[in-house]
């Protein structure tokens, strides 16, 4: 490996971003063997076509909407997507955020692949190998694109569905200075029929968090960023925060109900009053449930990595600005972070930075160990986006199953843009 991304070189078509590969040109892989990196072959359970437009300067659809059709495939389905790029005039590229994809179906310009051309398509395949909820992106210039309207809901359905349950997605996204819901600015509405259970599937595809508020009904927290909670039990009073790039599942109880859910993250039932902003205590994730088998060893751990996060001026192509950095330094001169197939690594993140940081680790889960020093007593905590906020030290621990190279950066996709991006790679 050369130490830097493939092809990420910042300078070509729209220039200094992290978040920006060329559009069309050749790939400039060969880190891994490409074998390792594509899904199983064969014929796919599900397939599905995406365009991609851009019908203004930062207005982008996906076959002709905003968010992009819902996708929804069966846990061990073989997926496969063909994205056609119509009219995006920078290249495009879709991200699976949540999913264990194969290297090559991660959709990371200028790192997995180049970004699409206008009249190019990409064909991604990867198994759906967990039930959950997640979403796909573009991954070129995601700050502009995503922002843009360029998304859409990924779930990923059990293989047997529980009976009486009405499962909805929700998706907020802060649009053209307005917030939304599943691309409208009206609260969304859905009515329960008697006897049925609601599934709330809660997606943010900001750049930051959103406090959930629930009013009118104790409720259940069944799973966050598509890794199932164990032993819920019912929650009054507490908000739950929704971190930017995450998701949370929330069951409602079996009454008649009306559920009304507006684009700032509330959710009341049969009219309730809305609740002010962040006027309920915040529910811990890292005590709640019940406390279960984990599935991941981290007394034994191959490999530790460091984090601080923080913040300095500098200068970048010529651009002065302030930098968000780890370990002092911003992309690309952060060295990659090594590590071996098998490997169990644990994090230790600590942000001084005077900023939130929502940070996401492509192809892997991880379990959050510890916050503040304050280890995890509830049920095993999986995340994919963690809200790292200032002042906040996280332990946090994978096990590098997936090879490849994958990002690591923060979802305050202007974060990203601005330097948050770390790599990691398999030696
Ligand atoms: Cu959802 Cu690298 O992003
Ligand atoms: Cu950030």
């Amino acid at each position: 490996g050369s130490g830097r991304p493939a092809g990420a070189s910042g300078h070509e078509g729209h220039g200094s971003s992290p978040l920006g590969g060329a559009a069309g040109g050749h790939h400039h892989g060969g880190v891994v063997s490409v074998d390792q990196l594509v899904a199983r072959p064969g014929n796919p359970d599900r397939s599905f076509t995406l365009r991609a437009e851009q019908v203004g300067p930062h207005r982008y659809l996906v076959n002709g909407r905003t968010p992009g059709p819902e996708l929804r495939v069966r846990h061990g389905d073989l997926v496969q997507v063909t994205l056609i790029n119509v009219s995006v005039v920078a290249g495009v590229t879709l991200h699976w955020h949540g999913v264990d994809v194969p290297n090559a179906a991660d959709g990371v310009a200028g790192v997995t692949q180049d970004a699409v051309p206008i009249g190019g398509r990409y064909v991604y395949r990867f198994v759906a190998d967990r039930a959950g909820t997640f979403w796909y992106h573009s991954h070129q210039l995601s700050h502009e694109q995503v922002i843009g309207g360029l998304f859409g809901a990924l779930v990923v359905r059990p293989r047997h569905p529980e009976r009486n349950v009405l499962d909805r997605v929700a998706t907020t996204h802060l649009y053209q200075g307005r917030r939304t819901i599943n691309g409208r600015t009206q609260p969304m509405k859905i009515t329960v029929p008697a006897g049925q259970r609601l599934r709330l599937r809660l997606i943010n595809t900001d750049n930051g968090p959103v406090p959930v508020q629930v009013g009118g009904t104790p409720f259940r927290l069944l799973a966050t960023d598509g890794s199932d909670i164990v032993g819920p039990t019912d929650v009054i009073d507490r908000s739950v925060t929704l971190t930017a790039g995450g998701r949370i599942d929330l069951e409602l109880p079996a009454t008649p109900a009306t559920v009304g859910i507006s684009g700032v993250g509330w959710v009341e039932i049969n009219g309730g009053a809305e609740l002010p902003r962040g006027s309920r205590p915040e529910l811990d994730l890292l005590s709640y449930g019940r406390h279960a088998e984990v599935g991941l060893a981290t007394a034994a751990v191959d490999r530790h990595f460091d984090y601080d996060l923080g913040r300095r001026p500098g200068f970048v192509d010529g651009r002065p600005g302030l930098w968000w950095t780890i370990n002092g330094k911003m992309w690309p001169h952060l060295p990659m972070f090594m590590v071996s197939e098998g490997d169990v690594v644990r994090m230790s993140i600590v942000n001084h930075s005077g900023d939130v940081h929502p940070m996401h680790l492509h192809g892997h889960r991880v379990l959050v160990l510890s916050r503040n020093g304050i280890g995890s007593t509830g049920s095993p905590w999986w995340a994919d986006s963690l809200n790292v906020r200032d002042g906040e030290s996280y332990e946090i621990a994978f096990r590098a199953d997936n090879p490849g190279i994958w990002m690591d950066h923060c979802h305050n996709l202007k974060h990203a843009a601005d330097g948050l991006v770390a790599h990691l790679m398999y030696e």
